[in-house]
């Protein structure tokens, strides 16, 4: 056996994919082919889920029946209610997102079927209910009704509606609708590599979206644009950043928001937050969060010489739209959905189980002793 390791896999190829390519050296992200700067652009979050799933863009026909069947599958099970309903208070909203997408699958009939078209059917549901999931969860334990979807509405816009009990105005919804492309997906990070090791023992779809929910869960990986934000709100003030920031590294902290395993620059999501977390701020007419964070960019760079990820500036943006803070990274679980299941669907489709091996350091000779004698 290769006695080498790649400690954290780091730049270990694991399988061919043809879903999400990363230039960690130019900054550049393409989905199916498509730059992520013209999807951000010119796309709808549901567009993005169909070029995704199918490998193609659809024609407006397909994309009207796509949307409106996302629209459709956004009403939740009974119990899946009642569960979000009876959550122990001071439950997070990631543990109660993962439970109740493994919930999902009790009310499935087709549920154990692996790697036939259902997978589509429950990625379809997965990627409907989750915004729903998390919008009743923060209702209910504010004590209000959840709100029942808009069909009419497209996913971002449902979300946003869900959780406020109002439709947003369009600025926020389109501002949202970016987000979500920006975090459909990105290739095989530790979130969607627990996805397809776990789709890989042919378990079924949602034991796979299960998994990643608790994977992404993490500071290290999605649970980093809470803790921008939660860093933004201790610091208090643009003028204590500087400091805040070089007392923090000099007592080696890893400062959220900041670094990445494949972006050797500055990663090319980061650009649209930036610009949407000054955009809302100046129509609210507070741009402290946005120069906060800004001033959090120039430090770090200027100390370290590390650059912002895609964390660093969510963080403002959904702050900014009236979004409680640990709701951020089940946004991201939200959007990441379309990815996880595109990735379950790819490695079903050319499945082979995923084993690695330890390079074992331990002891081989030890002696066996009675456990009156240990
Ligand atoms: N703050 C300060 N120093 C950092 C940071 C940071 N955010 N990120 C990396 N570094 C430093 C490390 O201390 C290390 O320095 P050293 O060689 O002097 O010890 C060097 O840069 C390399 O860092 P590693 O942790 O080895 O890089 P790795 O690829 O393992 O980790 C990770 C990547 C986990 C993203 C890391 O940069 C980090 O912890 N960042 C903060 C958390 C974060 O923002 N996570 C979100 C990532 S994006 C996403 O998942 C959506």
């Amino acid at each position: 056996m290769e006695e080498t390791v790649g400690r954290g896999l780091e730049d270990v190829v694991v399988a061919e994919s043809d879903i999400c390519f990363i230039d960690g050296h130019e900054g550049r992200l393409l989905y199916r082919g498509y730059n992520v700067d013209d999807l951000a652009r010119e796309a709808t979050y549901e567009e993005v889920a169909y070029l995704l799933w199918h490998g193609h863009l659809p024609k407006s026909a397909e994309l009207k029946a796509f949307t409106e069947a996302i629209g459709k599958e956004a009403f939740l099970p009974p119990d899946v209610l009642a569960f979000l309903a009876g959550v122990p208070a001071g439950a997070t909203p990631m543990e109660v997102l993962r439970t109740a997408v493994s919930m999902l699958s009790l009310s499935d009939p087709t549920s154990e079927h692996v790697g036939d078209q259902t997978d589509r059917t429950k990625a379809l549901r997965l990627l409907a209910k989750t915004p729903s999931i998390v919008a009743a969860f923060d209702r209910l334990r504010n004590h209000q009704k959840p709100v029942m979807p808009r069909p009419d509405f497209g996913l971002a816009k449902n979300f946003l509606y869900m959780l406020h009990g109002e439709p947003p105005v369009d600025e926020d919804a389109h501002i949202l609708d970016v987000c979500l492309i920006l975090h459909a997906d990105h290739e095989f990070n530790a979130s969607t590599f627990a996805a397809r090791v776990t789709a890989g023992t042919l378990s079924d779809m949602y034991s796979a979206i299960t998994s990643a929910i608790g994977t992404l869960k993490g500071p290290l990986h999605g649970g980093a644009n809470e803790q921008v934000m939660r860093m933004l709100l201790e610091i208090g003030a643009e003028d204590k950043v500087e400091s805040w920031i070089k007392d923090a590294l000099a007592n080696k902290k890893k400062i959220s928001g900041f670094g990445h395993r494949v972006y050797r620059t500055e990663d090319p999501r980061a650009r649209h937050l930036r610009a949407f977390s000054e955009e809302i701020g100046t129509r609210r007419g507070d741009l402290k969060y946005f120069r906060m964070t800004q001033k959090v960019e120039q430090t770090v760079f200027a100390e370290k010489g590390i650059y912002l990820n895609v964390d660093l500036y969510s963080g403002s943006v959904y702050y900014q739209m009236g979004i409680a803070i640990d709701l951020f990274t089940p946004i991201f679980a939200i959007a990441r959905t379309a990815g996880w299941t595109t990735h379950v669907m790819e490695q079903l489709a050319h499945n082979r189980l995923i084993r690695p091996r330890a390079q074992y350091v331990g002891p081989e000779r030890e002696l066996w002793v009675p456990i009156e004698k240990r």
